[in-house]
């Protein structure tokens, strides 16, 4: 397109984009993960590339083709895409957080299938916390750089969405209400409220989330310009 060779405010900026649901090991042939289709990361990345910037995608499992231009780095786990994260941090201008991160995983993860057993019709998995993976990049955030996270909330979004800003010490968050048909995981559609420290809450209509993808890169973008 004609904006490849015009100069944007991401151009030749390093931008990171995560995307997918993260898997949690239980045993060999099972594991645990959410409803995450990398859809939306996926189109993000997309449209960062086409305005300049230079873009790895760290993508947990999906069904999709990564896009033209854009560096893959594939990860499993929430402890794998962690690390990816926190390692290619340092070097980037942006990182915009669209991974559905599994929150829980197995405390245990057998080598073997677990079997069923006869005298027991119930059996437990033991769960514990993963890392926040935006609660650690946040220690590391220099001046200057940004980061953007994603909230799937099903009810009180603004709310939860105002206090994951805080928390996590976001530039941008990208609120979904999942609980709204044709809103967040896994379709093609998408309909958000982009929340910013320093203005107010911009809701889209539904659409395409290519269409979402350039409404919140428009966002980033001009954060980054602001940034300088
Ligand atoms: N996130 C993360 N590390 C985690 C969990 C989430 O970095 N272990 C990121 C997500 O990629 C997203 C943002 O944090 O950009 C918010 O994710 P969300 O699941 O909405 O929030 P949580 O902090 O996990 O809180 P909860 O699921 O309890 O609402
Ligand atoms: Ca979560």
């Amino acid at each position: 397109s004609s904006l490849k060779t015009q100069t944007t405010p991401l151009t030749g900026k390093k931008v990171i984009v995560t995307a997918g649901g993260t898997r949690e090991r239980i045993d060999p042939v099972r594991f645990i993960t959410n409803d995450s289709s990398g859809k939306m990361g996926y189109a993000l990345a997309e449209e960062l590339q086409h305005r300049g910037a230079i873009v790895t995608l760290i993508s947990a499992p999906t069904k999709l083709t990564v896009p033209a231009g854009v560096k893959l780095i594939s990860v499993l786990t929430t402890e794998d895409l962690a690390e990816a994260v926190t390692s290619a941090f340092t070097q980037a201008d942006v990182l915009v957080m669209a991974a559905a991160v599994a929150d829980f995983k197995p405390v245990n993860s057998a080598n073997q299938k677990i079997k069923k057993s006869a005298d027991n019709d119930q059996m437990t998995i033991e769960l514990t916390k993963t890392v926040d993976i935006l609660k650690q990049v946040a220690k590391l955030k220099r001046p200057g750089q940004i980061t953007v996270g994603f909230a799937a909330e099903t009810q009180n979004l603004l709310e939860n969405a105002r206090q994951k800003i805080i928390s996590k010490q976001l530039d941008l968050l990208i609120a979904n209400d999942v609980s709204q048909p044709g809103v967040g995981f896994n379709g093609d559609t998408n309909q958000v409220t982009i929340l910013q420290t320093d203005q107010a809450p911009i809701k889209t209509t539904l659409a395409d989330k290519h269409t979402i993808a350039k409404q919140v890169v428009d966002q980033i973008s001009q954060r980054v310009q602001k940034e300088g």
